[in-house]
């Protein structure tokens, strides 16, 4: 039996569209091996597909057909702390389990940067696949088949505090809010920021941070999708938040802070009740440096 455990991710990191991610101290379990039939299921309730259409499932059966193999039937147990279709890479998690898995299941004939690949081709992009299986802060360039790819580990004194909201915001309909072309000024005015993002997280520079999340490639199109979205980012940078930024394709948002501000989270939740917006819960995460584990 392969037991996993798969981070949760935070991708964009603001400018960083489709390119920057960080792995999270959130975890995805999952327990599998090969059988004769297929048997999946839940072990927290979280309602999940248990038969061909699993997501986990798919990734497993797409890696034994890289290698020539048929898979013949899956057993297959999941534990689901990471919250569904919130901006948190719940997706890339069983993507990452099923490839890391299959791989340990057929004796590991795929090396990291295959994986990596592997489920960039599925997701269709790397910012949250690619930290979930490697932790630490990535930065990616898909071309369509490879990943060009850079793991840095992040030992910093800085709490990823996750404001999650009681609604979900699939992926497919926050991308297709998404303009098709941008001005070469806003293309300029990400790639200066993204940039700027991680030298400074990686140098402790973390005043610039605020700067480095400020986007215009995707932010401005999605915070309408997400009902409150400016009120918390108002109600984050209040109590001190160095940047707040919309997780992914949302509608988490996620506030960077320093560890030395204990009292950040119970703030947040004590505005966000008085703000009427008791339906967003706050968690306070750091980064994973280690990515996916066999456990
Ligand atoms: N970079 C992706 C997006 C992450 O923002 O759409 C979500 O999968």
């Amino acid at each position: 039996m392969i037991r996993l455990d798969i981070p949760a991710t935070s991708a964009n990191l603001g400018a960083g569209f489709d390119a920057l991610g960080l792995a999270l101290d959130l975890y995805n379990t999952v327990e599998l091996e090969e059988s004769d039939v297929i048997d999946i299921a839940s072990l927290d309730g979280v309602k999940v597909p248990t038969d061909e259409k699993n997501l986990i499932y798919i990734s497993v059966n797409d890696l034994y057909k890289v290698c020539g193999k048929k898979l013949p039937g899956l057993y297959l147990r999941q534990t689901n702390n990471i919250p569904m279709t919130r901006g948190l890479g719940s997706s890339s998690a069983c993507i990452v389990a099923g490839l890391v898995g299959a791989n340990k299941l057929l004796g590991e004939p795929l090396t990291v940067d295959d994986l990596v690949d592997l489920a960039a081709q599925i997701e269709g992009h790397p910012d949250n696949t690619a930290p979930a299986l490697l932790g630490g802060i990535v930065t990616a360039v898909f071309d369509g088949r490879k990943v060009h790819w850079v793991k840095q580990e992040v030992y910093t004194k800085l709490k990823f505090v996750c404001i999650i909201p009681d609604f979900e915001l699939p992926t497919e309909k926050a991308r297709a809010c998404l303009p098709e072309t941008v001005s070469h000024k806003d293309a300029v005015y990400n790639l200066s920021r993204a940039a700027l993002f991680s030298a400074s997280l990686l140098t402790g520079k973390f005043e610039n941070l605020r700067t480095g999340v400020h986007d215009r490639l995707h932010q401005p199109y999605r915070t309408p999708l997400i009902p409150n979205c400016r009120e918390v980012f108002d109600i984050a940078y209040t109590h001190g938040a160095y940047a707040a930024y919309i997780s992914g394709a949302g509608p988490t948002v996620m506030a960077i802070v320093d560890d030395s501000n204990e009292y950040f989270a119970g703030k947040v939740r004590f505005s966000l009740e008085n703000a009427g917006l008791g339906g967003w819960r706050v968690e306070e995460h750091r980064i994973d440096n280690t990515g996916t584990k066999l456990i």
